[in-house]
């Protein structure tokens, strides 16, 4: 498998990402957790929708640590480990959520075991353009549950999610711009549209999943999609950009 992404890539750069993910680190461990003992009141559906997207936060990320280790950057490695800390967060954080409401975390779901799947077989650079397309539907996802599930501990919960899904992010933004600039220059715009059209792909999947949950949320199938689709705009330029 080639794990050799990049032997170029300036690490200062990640020196900053660490120092911006260990900050948060500190800010989360100063705010505490939300407060639990409130209880939450979900329709049915979107609890489910939470306990699929609870499975899909959880893991060890030992694969995409595993590969950054081996591209040799040892600043990428470390803030690689802390982005992992922080989805296993989420993980975390969504479990709450449910005993929070009474409700069972899942043992698993295919969409998830399809996913991981996949991600293991890949390089550092497609792993990370894999895992961008759920970084992108979840920007969507979670801005939903904040905005549209009238309960006051899922939407904080969702607004944390969403605060380090934003960071999350221009972080793989700014290590797939180096990886790319590997590829032949006119391979490059190719991969992008590639990758958006998998994007359109994962959107369909979710909302097929989803569909109903996102509508107690208030947002329309066809309106998550055409909103992931706009929002990766910017990630596709940033990924491109000089
Ligand atoms: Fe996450
Ligand atoms: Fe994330």
């Amino acid at each position: 498998m080639d794990v050799s992404v990049n032997g170029s890539v300036d690490g200062s750069g990640y020196v900053e990402w660490t120092r911006r993910f260990r900050v948060e680190r500190e800010r989360r461990a100063d705010e505490g957790d939300p407060p639990w003992d409130k209880g939450a009141s979900l329709d049915t559906v979107v609890w489910a929708s939470v306990q699929r997207f609870q499975v899909g936060e959880d893991g060890d990320g030992a694969h995409l640590i595993g590969k950054a280790d081996a591209a040799g950057d040892g600043d990428y490695a470390e803030a690689v480990r802390l982005f992992v800390a922080e989805e296993q967060n989420h993980a975390r954080l969504l479990g709450r959520l449910l005993a929070a409401g009474d409700m069972p975390t899942i043992a698993g779901h295919w969409s998830d075991s399809a996913f991981v799947w996949l991600r293991r077989l890949l390089d550092l650079r497609t792993e990370l353009l894999i895992l961008m397309l759920a970084e992108v539907v979840a920007l969507r996802y979670y801005r939903a549950l904040r905005d549209g599930s009238g309960d006051a501990l899922t939407s904080e919960v969702a607004a944390r999610i969403l605060a380090d899904e934003q960071r999350h992010v221009p972080f793989h933004c700014e290590r797939l711009h180096a990886s790319l600039s590997e590829l032949p220059r006119p391979l490059r715009r190719p991969v992008m549209a590639g990758w958006r059209l998998l994007l359109l792909g994962a959107g369909l999947v979710v909302v097929v999943d989803h569909g109903s949950a996102l509508r107690r949320l208030g947002v329309r199938r066809l309106r998550f999609v055409a909103d992931v689709m706009r929002s990766s705009g910017a990630v596709v330029a940033a990924i491109l950009g000089a």
